[in-house]
């Protein structure tokens, strides 16, 4: 079995110890991969495919947060492919689905944020051509999860933070999208922010508490396992300019998109009725703004200031400088063209929208 993990905070969090002890019983040689980092690399990748061909590994066990399950999820993948496939350029470039029957991945989760334990979504940077891409397939899902709340009692409050900034908004990027029929999908998705909501400022009044962080994993986990997707064209815009801040500044991925994600809903609230009926809907049901008397524009207005009020609230980043990143013509273009033609669903974003959005983060959004 090959035991792959991060910097070392399973050591200090417990996880460690009780995944070798469980392991000494069941499995009769662990191999260790350690050093994922956050925003994982695609050399890690091909140190831990060398590991499973040398040692003929049929179980791969991701101890950590999203970085070493996504780490872990691409070594099964290049670990399957034949000499001539090159897992960047014929995969995570291109999308091709993965071939079945990869060497399964279990893990045991120590982060509360993007929902990699349940699903066949992965993201990876080649940091020699400073490319973040994410990459979806079924055969990357794992074939168990084990969360323990606990574990996430070591986390710190800044990373506990970017935990629900990612999670909120990825529900944001399924319900601000059409179609905007009536159903379940986007009823779910509300309930779920209200309660993202509900479980951040537990964790920030108490952060060991064992109820408040279980709740934040069962919070993660719903906001991207797709059931809230079902019906929905989805909208990851803020996510693909977001990468491309990670790409060339190794920004944690939750403050990137603490930064982007507010200028991405005021450069579309108007951009078609459905999207500000939506903002309109999202502001009172989530926010709970009061719409006596007010236009569905001013509503959706509201709603966006509560959210900026709220990241300003809980110290996350709101501008580009805050990320230390600097918004010089020449860096905005160089993150603009590595979003590219982003898509999107109220409103397509192309790299020159992608600019004009980047361009908007030097200063907090402001109506
Ligand atoms: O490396 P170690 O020592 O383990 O420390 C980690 C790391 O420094 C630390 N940490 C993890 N669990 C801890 C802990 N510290 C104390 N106590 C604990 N219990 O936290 C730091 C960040 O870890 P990381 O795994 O990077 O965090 P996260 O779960 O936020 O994952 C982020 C990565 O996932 C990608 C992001 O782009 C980024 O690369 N995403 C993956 C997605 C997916 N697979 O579906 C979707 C997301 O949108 C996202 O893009
Ligand atoms: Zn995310």
């Amino acid at each position: 079995m090959l035991l792959v993990y991060g910097g070392g905070s399973i050591k200090r969090n417990g996880a460690y110890d009780d995944v070798t002890a469980a392991l000494r019983e069941a499995v009769n040689e662990v191999i260790e991969l350690s050093g994922v980092t956050p925003n994982p690399r695609l050399d890690k990748v091909f140190e831990g495919v060398n590991l499973v061909r040398e040692h003929g590994v049929n179980l791969i066990l991701a101890v950590g947060g999203g970085s070493v399950i996504d780490c872990a999820k691409f070594i099964s993948l290049g670990s399957g492919l034949g000499e001539d496939e090159d897992l960047w350029y014929d995969y995570v470039e291109t999308g091709k689905p993965a071939p079945e029957n990869l060497v399964p991945l279990g893990v045991v989760l120590t982060t509360a944020v993007t929902g990699s334990e349940m699903g066949g979504v992965a993201v990876l940077t080649n940091w020699a051509r400073n490319r973040k891409l994410g990459y979806t397939s079924f055969p990357l899902t794992p074939k168990f999860s084990v969360l323990d709340p606990t574990y996430l009692l070591t986390l710190p409050a800044e990373q506990t933070t970017y935990g629900f900034v990612d999670m909120f908004c990825h529900t944001c990027e399924q319900y601000f999208s059409l179609p905007s029929d009536d159903n379940l999908s986007d009823e779910m998705a509300e309930a779920i922010q209200r309660h993202i909501l509900r479980s951040w400022r537990a964790c920030r009044r108490h952060p060991r508490s064992y109820e408040a962080r279980s709740n934040a994993m069962w919070d993660s986990t719903f906001a991207l396992n797709r059931v809230i997707s079902r019906g929905k064209e989805e909208d990851w815009v803020t996510h693909g300019i977001e990468h491309a801040l990670s790409a060339y500044f190794d920004i944690s991925h939750g403050a990137g998109l603490a930064v982007v994600h507010p200028h991405w809903m005021k450069y579309v609230y108007t951009s078609r009725p459905e999207a500000t009926a939506r903002f309109a809907r999202w502001a009172v049901n989530v926010w709970g703004v009061d719409s006596t008397g007010k236009s569905e524009r001013e509503v959706a207005e509201e709603g966006i200031e509560h959210y900026v009020d709220f990241l300003r609230l809980v110290g996350a980043p709101l501008t580009l400088s805050e990320v230390g990143i600097p918004a010089d013509p020449a860096t905005l273009d160089k993150l603009a063209d590595h979003a590219g033609d982003v898509g999107g669903s109220y409103r397509r974003i192309t790299r020159d929208d992608a600019r004009a959005i980047l361009a908007l983060c030097v200063t907090p959004v402001v109506f």
